[in-house]
């Protein structure tokens, strides 16, 4: 009787506790959300307003359809290296005492005057990472701009706004018509493809690079206009955008038509066969053995072949 009063003791003090209450109002305010949608797509105005702004604003008509086998691969690579940039972020972030540290090879191809910046093993994870995360982001911007592809994440028309309150509303009313990505993206697609490209990733290039401890000195003069902490207090919560996104896209492509999705996606075919689960599936198994591997040790000696691992 005692340990179950302590346990209950306990569970009421820790944080987790919380959840009693916060998950059932969450509950509830998403059952309001889908019954305050369904009302307005009921009324007279709701209906007019779907039937003018139907959730996806025209394309110029040079756009392609379909998706090319680059950009899946690109797709494929962002969310790869995306999984390892938060994870060493997020070490960087919480590691009080790093146990190891590495300084970069002062020789060779790149010789700078000065010694070089010590830094944590988990920040210099992370900035490799972000190098390769950058050199495929670069990649995809020379590749949507040289090919059309660009419009079908950048919005050309005023009425992608009215459209993607349409959208939203469809999905909120849980009741919404087929999506057909492999042409034309919904407006709301649009918007948030164009936020996580064009407005997030350069937001966390620009603070992150701000931050880099080697590049201190160089940007001492900035320190005026583009304080140090801001530049942290904007990379942490692009942090939490991207994961938030990276949420709520994957939870509507699985929810509307896994099966065709995923083959635009990762098939780059417009079908109902399994072909791009399977590329999916592998990709998530390569991410799960990567994500083992990318054990202290490893991490270490692959540190050690470009510079300095030690304490
Ligand atoms: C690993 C899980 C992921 C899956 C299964 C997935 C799936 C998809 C699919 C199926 C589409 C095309 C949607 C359609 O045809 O309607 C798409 C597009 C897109 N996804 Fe993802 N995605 C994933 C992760 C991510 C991440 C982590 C990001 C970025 C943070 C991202 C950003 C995008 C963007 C920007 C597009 C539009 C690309 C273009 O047309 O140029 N995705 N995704
Ligand atoms: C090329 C782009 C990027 C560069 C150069 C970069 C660089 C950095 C640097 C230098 C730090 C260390 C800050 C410190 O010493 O406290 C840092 C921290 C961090 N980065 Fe990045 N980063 C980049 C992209 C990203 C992206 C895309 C994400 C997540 C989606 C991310 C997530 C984080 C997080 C969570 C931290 C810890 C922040 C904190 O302590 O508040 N970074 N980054």
């Amino acid at each position: 009787m005692m340990a179950l009063s302590q346990t209950i003791s306990g569970f009421r003090s820790s944080r987790w506790f919380a959840l009693v209450w916060i998950a059932p109002a969450v509950l509830a305010g998403l059952f309001l959300l889908v019954l305050a949608a369904r009302g307005i797509r009921a009324s007279e105005g709701g209906q007019s307003f779907v039937t003018a702004f139907p959730g996806e604003s025209a394309l110029p008509w040079f756009a392609p359809v379909g998706f090319p086998a680059w950009l899946a691969w690109q797709h494929g690579l962002n969310a790869f290296f995306l999984l390892f940039i938060i994870r060493s972020g997020w070490l960087v972030r919480t590691t009080k005492r790093p146990d190891a540290y590495w300084t970069r090879n002062n020789s060779g191809l790149i010789k700078t005057p000065g010694k070089p910046v010590r830094i944590s093993l988990n920040l210099w994870m992370h900035i490799s990472i972000d190098t390769l995360w950058l050199l495929n982001g670069v990649l995809f911007y020379v590749l949507i701009f040289s090919t059309g592809q660009w419009t079908r994440i950048i919005p050309t028309r005023w009425d992608v706004f009215p459209n993607a309150i349409s959208a939203a509303l469809q999905y909120a009313s849980l009741n919404w018509s087929v999506e057909n990505g492999w042409v034309n993206y919904n407006s709301l697609q649009v918007l948030s493809y164009f936020l996580v490209v064009f407005i997030a990733a350069p937001l966390a290039l620009i603070t992150g690079i701000r931050m880099s401890p080697g590049l201190a000195v160089r940007f001492a003069p900035l320190d005026r206009i583009f304080p140090l902490p801001v530049a942290r207090a904007i990379h942490f919560p692009v942090m939490i955008f991207f994961a938030a996104f990276t949420v709520v896209h994957v939870t509507l492509v699985l929810a509307t038509g896994a099966i065709k999705n995923l083959n635009h996606m990762y098939a780059g075919n417009n079908g109902y066969g399994w072909g791009g689960f399977w590329i999916f599936a592998a990709s998530i198994v390569i991410m799960v053995a990567a994500w083992i591997a990318a054990k202290p040790i490893v991490l270490r000696a692959i540190a050690g072949t470009f510079g300095h691992v030690g304490r």
